[in-house]
């Protein structure tokens, strides 16, 4: 018997665990801060905490790129640094890990190597597609569906996943995320103002602001630097600016939505019309998003209710049901058809 059961979510943004012995779920920040390129110096949100705002000799890194492990030592070692901090981290346990599915199979069993090949020493792993952890996480019936669709909109990529039939049927990784409305937000704000913001003021406005509410004269100050003079300041920022500023990369995934859908069969598409498109992931949360969509998309729309642990709740179902086990699999089965 494994000593204890871990579900992982890992976001380019967060890390999303599911513990089974304590049965809670918990996140923190996919951040590592390194000191002169050697030393670790702190992990997860304690990193974060740091990001823009370090002297030149401590580097804040994000080990996920797009959705995918870019430094896979570093990924290593913050997630056992998490799991370990405070949390009874055991040996020898067994991990259900979520991943992507529309990415490369070397890219896929860097998820699974990373804590077979470790000092976790895992006795068992397996995993399951993201947008099927996602479906079990929003209480869908995976088994007899005739049509889903779920969008789950993370920091880095969108991930839209159709779902027929017990299996995934369509599946599109977007390399769109939070992390590029923060970068369309900064972009208009120094092209209107000559004015610089950081990544986490973006993110501020954007997360207050979102892309539809009543009160449309809305202003923020935020703190940046005067383009011109480099003289930091704080300055009044529109609602309008900002929506604009989202808006361009939202339309992209809106496209994608609309292809896929178009490229799926018109009986699955019907069952979908009928359902609606289902939102996850953290940026799910932004103010008037589903109606966004809705608009967008002629197709009703429902947001998770914690949508940025709506896949890790998933792995946390499936973790403790008979019935749902078969939804997971490991990649060293013979069965596994490497290369799909
Ligand atoms: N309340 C909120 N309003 C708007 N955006 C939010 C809110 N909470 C979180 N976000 C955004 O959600 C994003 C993180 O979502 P999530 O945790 O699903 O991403 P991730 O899984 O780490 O990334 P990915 O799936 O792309 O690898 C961030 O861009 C963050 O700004
Ligand atoms: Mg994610």
């Amino acid at each position: 018997m494994a000593k204890n059961v871990y579900g992982l979510d890992l976001g380019s943004y967060e890390i999303k665990v599911y513990d089974k012995k304590s049965d809670t779920i918990w996140k923190e920040k996919n951040v590592i801060a390194i000191k002169e390129d050697r030393e670790i110096f702190a992990v997860g949100d304690q990193a974060y905490e740091m990001y823009e705002k370090t002297p030149p000799d401590i580097q804040v890194q994000f080990p996920m790129e797009n959705g995918v492990i870019s430094r896979f030592n570093d990924m290593q070692y913050l997630l056992q640094n998490l799991l370990k901090k405070e949390r009874h981290f055991a040996r020898g346990s067994a991990y259900v890990i979520a991943v992507p599915t529309d990415v490369t199979e070397v890219e896929k069993k860097a998820f699974f190597d990373l804590v077979v090949h470790s000092t976790a020493r895992a006795r068992e792993v397996n995993i399951v597609e993201r947008g099927i952890a996602d479906a079990i996480g929003l209480n869908l019936d995976v088994e007899n569906t005739k049509g889903l669709f779920i969008v789950n909109f993370g920091g880095a990529t969108t991930e839209l996943s159709i779902i027929a039939g017990g299996g995934l049927v369509l599946n599109q990784l977007l390399k769109v995320g939070g992390s590029d409305l923060d970068q369309a937000v900064a972009q208009l704000v120094r092209y209107n103002h000559d004015f610089l913001i950081g990544h986490q003021t973006a993110e501020t406005l954007r997360r207050n602001f979102g892309v539809f509410s009543d009160d449309d004269n809305a202003v923020m100050t935020a703190a940046g630097r005067d383009l011109i003079t480099g003289i930091p300041q704080r300055r009044e920022i529109s609602i309008n600016l900002v929506r604009a500023a989202v808006k361009e990369p939202l339309e992209q995934c809106v496209q994608a939505i609309m292809a896929l859908m178009d490229r799926t069969p018109p009986e699955i598409r019907k069952s979908i019309r009928r359902n609606g498109i289902f939102l996850t992931g953290g940026v799910a949360n932004l103010p008037g998003l589903e109606l966004y969509l809705e608009e967008m998309t002629g197709i009703r729309t429902h947001t998770a209710i914690d949508p940025d642990i709506c896949a890790v709740t998933g792995l946390k179902n499936i973790i403790g049901s008979k019935d749902l086990k078969k939804l997971a699999y490991s990649m060293i089965e013979d069965n596994y058809r490497w290369m799909r």
